[in-house]
């Protein structure tokens, strides 16, 4: 406790982010520091797990002093330390919790386990105080698309996920091909703005009628594939229209199955999560369905739609509050399922 108030450290490592947020009473951020490895992975198109890893080990205790310092708080008035155990790269997992135990064993302050997807939908919180379950989540980061039926703070279920690329994978490898570089959501998100999202038809991949799945492999395949077929005929490819059509195909798939999710489980509360949330194309175009559909719409802002820490602290101070603890056991689950797999990250696990 601090002046007060209840106060929850979040850890976040999964990933190429080194990140470390204090939270007072599940909500306030007092810090939210992140680290980012872009510089560092930039070179190589991608993040490589080894050299994240590594980064993780050096980065995190000067995440740490200065989290703590911009919060005005020491390890003393922390209620407990959460931590991201799962699903995302092994060695960066381990990087995370390996230091959130060992601060924990130093400060005597217990230890969640938190799940990264779980994390990301209560990011909501911050800004949506009113939010309370059951909800429908739309997750769309660089490794995870996901519909979610959001039961409890600790409870999903998926209704529908990809089958082969994540939207912020699809979105990285088509701005690889067009050269725009690493990561290239952001970047063709601003490219798109200057193009025609008419100009080029891609294909877009609906599945089974009804279905809440998705296939984005195909679209990043048919923009490839008309970029080579551009270039081998010598015409200019104009890449603005390229970015715009590409974008205008996915997100119109993503916005339609979201919505048909809405209509089939009957939620009026759609809440959107992940690095992809930043997208402004995304942002503006659910606004506007969901405002004929009559659904409340809540997207944090963008520093907590990419990894932070403020959203691991989110849901450890949820988890604090249904007595849901880990303990200095705490495994990584590099592909810990959201539905099934939450008990594991619990203490006597
Ligand atoms: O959630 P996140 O930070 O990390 C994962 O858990 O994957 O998401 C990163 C992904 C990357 O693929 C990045 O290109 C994408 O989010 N991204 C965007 C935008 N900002 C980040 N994609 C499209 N438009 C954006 N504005
Ligand atoms: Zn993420």
């Amino acid at each position: 406790m601090f002046n007060g108030k209840h106060i929850t450290l979040g850890i976040e490592s999964s990933c190429d982010e080194s990140a470390i947020a204090v939270l007072a009473d599940g909500r306030e951020i007092l810090s939210n520091v992140i680290s980012s490895q872009i510089e560092v992975h930039k070179v190589f198109g991608g993040v490589v797990p080894e050299i994240a890893s590594r980064h993780h080990l050096h980065n995190l205790p000067f995440v740490m002093d200065e989290a703590l310092s911009a919060a005005g708080v020491t390890l003393g008035d922390v209620d407990e330390i959460g931590v991201t155990a799962g699903p995302g790269l092994a060695g960066c997992l381990l990087m995370g919790t390996a230091y959130a135990k060992a601060v924990a064993a130093a400060s005597g302050r217990p230890l969640i386990g938190v799940h990264h997807i779980q994390a990301h939908i209560l990011a909501n919180l911050i800004e949506y105080p009113g939010l309370e379950p059951p909800f429908l989540a739309l997750v769309v980061s660089g490794g995870h698309t996901h519909i979610i039926e959001v039961r409890g703070w600790n409870e999903f279920r998926v209704l529908g996920a990809t089958r082969d690329d994540a939207v912020g994978e699809a979105y990285d490898k088509v701005a690889r091909v067009l050269g725009l570089g690493y990561p290239g959501g952001p970047k063709i998100d601003r490219l798109a703005k200057e193009g025609d999202p008419f100009a080029i038809e891609f294909k877009r991949v609906y599945l089974e009628k009804d279905s809440l799945d998705f296939s984005l492999s195909g679209t990043k395949t048919a923009v490839i594939n008309y970029l080579h077929k551009e270039t081998q005929a010598g015409r200019p490819v104009n890449s603005a229209d390229v970015a715009a059509s590409f974008q205008e195909a996915v997100m119109e798939v993503v916005i339609d199955k979201t919505m048909t999710a809405l209509a089939q489980t009957g939620y009026s509360t759609l809440a959107v999560a992940g690095g992809v949330a930043s997208n402004s194309f995304l942002r503006e175009k659910l606004a506007s369905r969901c405002e004929k559909a009559g659904a409340k719409l809540c997207i944090p802002s963008p520093i907590l739609c990419t990894d932070n820490g403020a959203m691991v602290a989110s849901a450890a101070y949820r988890k604090a509050g249904l007595g849901l603890y880990s303990d200095l056991h705490l495994d990584v689950f590099p592909g810990l399922s959201i539905e099934s797999g939450l008990a594991k990250l619990e203490a006597g696990a």
